[in-house]
């Protein structure tokens, strides 16, 4: 018999809810995206985010529903963003969700962000173990292997900024409006890499630091103004992005080899970054590794990933009673 899991998603500034067949199979999502509203303001705002969730959940729920042509009797599980996020924004989510899984007596599932991000892509391809992660978002930068299903390794992870982070921050520098990510990843396509910035924190760990790179392209900015020299964005982009690809793609790679893996994914908004998909590909290819990236619309925030991971928790019997509260922060495990 199959599984279907409603998952609802409201982490940070997208309200979602999707119905995942089986952990593979997407037959709704639905994600209303507020980002035009945070636009106006340089960034998300959380109180905002909060009320936009509170005014969307039902809606996006309903919808999910309806295009999936089911109703709440067929569902077998409800899944839920429960952390990390905004604490406001994931709470209209968990409320939600508590409330369904009461009112229709359906099993509670828990679902850390990143693990969503990661089971983005089991709706591609069903995961082939062991396999190493990339985890790449505006909060995280890590390496995971996984042994098996749930079963998260960290082998290293971000210093200071995620690697999103520093994408949004940099985009403020050179006048680029929010998103910064998808933006200066557009820019960096149109220009040459011909500022010389630093590879960051290029040691045998596999941990990554983006903050020294970040504060080069700051200082970089600042002293070509103070000399009255014109910057060139673009090119700035495209310095900056060599690096900050150079950097994931060397440790991922080291990664692969002295664990002896050959099964790679990518998760996270910044799975979605062109220059980084197209070296990731390239050197899959030469070291005959398999490459999984999320579809586009997949990679950032979405609740048909959090259906995926839901399932995979429900089979390992991970169920949370009506106490369960969301957490702003949380270590995947
Ligand atoms: O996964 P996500 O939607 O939210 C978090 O869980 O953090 O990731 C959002 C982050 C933002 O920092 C955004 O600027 C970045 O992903 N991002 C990108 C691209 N698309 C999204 N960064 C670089 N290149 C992109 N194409
Ligand atoms: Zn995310």
């Amino acid at each position: 018999m199959s599984t279907y899991i409603l998952a609802i998603e409201t982490s940070c500034d997208e309200t979602s809810a999707s119905i995942i067949k089986d952990g593979h199979t997407e037959l709704s999502t639905v994600i209303l995206s507020q980002m035009d509203t945070h636009a106006n303001y340089g960034g998300v705002v959380p109180e905002i985010a909060s009320r936009m969730h509170v005014e969307n959940i039902t809606l996006v729920i309903d919808e999910a529903l309806k295009k999936a042509n089911m109703t709440m009797d067929d569902i077998t599980a409800i899944a839920v963003t429960y952390g990390p996020g905004l604490i406001g924004s994931l709470l209209i989510g968990l409320m939600a969700a508590k409330t369904l899984a009461f009112v229709y007596n359906k099993p509670l599932i828990p679902v850390h962000h990143i693990a969503g991000h990661i089971y983005a892509n089991n709706l591609v391809k069903p995961l082939s173990f062991p396999l190493i992660t990339l985890v790449v978002s505006g909060g995280h930068t890590e390496l995971i292997y996984m042994k098996e299903d749930y079963s998260f390794e960290k082998l290293g992870g971000t210093l200071d900024d995620a690697v999103g982070e520093a994408y949004d921050k940099i985009a403020r520098v050179i006048n680029v409006p929010y998103p910064g990510g998808p933006l200066v990843d557009k820019l960096a396509h149109n220009g040459k890499d011909t500022y010389s910035l630093p590879l960051p924190l290029d040691d045998n760990s596999y941990n990554f630091s983006f903050s020294g790179l970040k504060s080069a392209v700051i200082n970089l900015v600042h002293n070509e103004k103070q000399r009255g020299n014109e910057i060139i964005p673009a090119n700035i982009a495209a310095s900056f992005q060599n690096k900050v690809v150079e950097i994931l793609t060397k440790k991922t790679m080291k990664a692969l080899q002295n664990y002896d893996v050959n099964n790679l994914i990518v998760a996270g908004g910044v799975a979605a970054n062109r220059g980084l998909r197209e070296r990731l590909t390239e050197l899959c290819d030469q070291n005959n590794v398999n490459l999984i990236i999320p579809d586009l619309n997949y990679c950032t925030d979405n609740a048909a990933m959090i259906g995926a991971a839901g399932y995979y928790a429900y089979k390992l019997g991970r169920i949370a009673d009506l106490n369960l509260n969301a957490k702003a922060n949380d270590e995947l495990k």
